[in-house]
């Protein structure tokens, strides 16, 4: 099984693509110099990502001041950092907007578990005052079960059988990704965003959720996408096979200062973020 994995890595035309646009933007958008031309012209080179970036900064998500019919007018009514987390955003949609039967998901609620963990992930950076731009732990929750795509992709017979087993035994589920893959979900996402090229912020996050304490150069970061994904879980919001023994790593807590309080307070405004979420759904 490891060794099909393997070679599902090294044939990257198999791999769902990743648009070119998305990684040259990343990288442009590190240089604080960027100027607004540079990154509408490379975002053009794209036209459903041009599209829907279009579509995306006139919706009542994002509240632009005047209505938006340009690249360029999106990026200077609501800046660079919030149309990279719009490029990021169409992008991975198409990719993560999948079909998930193997792990007992409609591609709808994966979507929305990665859309309000991204959503939550933002909150907690800007709540607890971390040193952690906003957008950056958006994306890193957008991206953090992108293993799991792939793996239900390609495998979904086989994730039959781990539901058939996690009925019977006490182990957590990453641990009988393992066995039977050779890999959990979090080593093929890491792997997959390397091939993508994407910056190791995320590939850490995707590396770690489930294991905060594991990370080694961004714990913060991890720890708050840790944080938003076990509620997500802990409130249904994409509960899936893997869901029921997820624990809130007290590691986790200390790395971002949440308390139970803070905690509470996102559980009682979570009907209302994820009704703000439902317009990024469909848009
Ligand atoms: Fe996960
Ligand atoms: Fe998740």
């Amino acid at each position: 099984m490891k060794d099909q994995i393997d070679l599902l890595l090294k044939d990257l035309t198999k791999l769902p693509q990743m648009s070119n646009v998305v990684v040259n933007v990343l990288k442009l958008v590190q240089d604080p110099g960027v100027s607004i031309n540079d990154l509408a012209l490379e975002i053009s080179k794209d036209p459903s990502i041009t599209a829907s970036i279009i579509k995306l900064s006139n919706s009542a998500y994002y509240r632009a001041s005047k209505p938006i019919r340009t690249v360029q007018e999106s990026l200077m009514t609501l800046g660079i950092q919030t149309v990279k987390e719009i490029v990021l955003l169409s992008a991975s949609k198409t990719v993560l907007n999948k079909d998930l039967k193997g792990y007992q998901l409609e591609s709808e609620e994966m979507w929305m578990h990665s859309l309000i963990v991204a959503e939550l992930s933002g909150k907690i950076a800007i709540m607890k005052k971390l040193p952690i731009a906003k957008d950056l732990a958006f994306t890193s929750g957008l991206l953090h079960d992108i293993g799991k795509v792939i793996l239900t992709q390609f495998f979904p017979m086989k994730l039959f059988e781990i539901r058939e087993e996690l009925k019977n035994v006490n182990t957590t589920f990453t641990e009988i990704e393992r066995k039977h893959f050779g890999y959990d979900h979090q080593e093929i996402g890491s792997k997959v965003l390397k091939i993508w090229n994407f910056p190791e912020e995320l590939t850490e996050v995707v590396s770690y959720h489930h294991n905060p304490e594991k990370s080694e150069k961004y714990p913060v970061l991890v720890s708050i996408v840790h944080i938003a994904n076990t509620i997500a879980i802990v409130s249904g919001i994409g509960i899936d096979i893997g869901g029921i023994n997820q624990e809130l790593s007290p590691f986790a807590m200390e790395q971002t200062g949440m308390t139970d309080k803070d905690l509470e307070v996102i559980f009682t405004h979570l009907p209302e973020i994820q009704k703000s979420l439902n317009e990024l759904q469909t848009g």
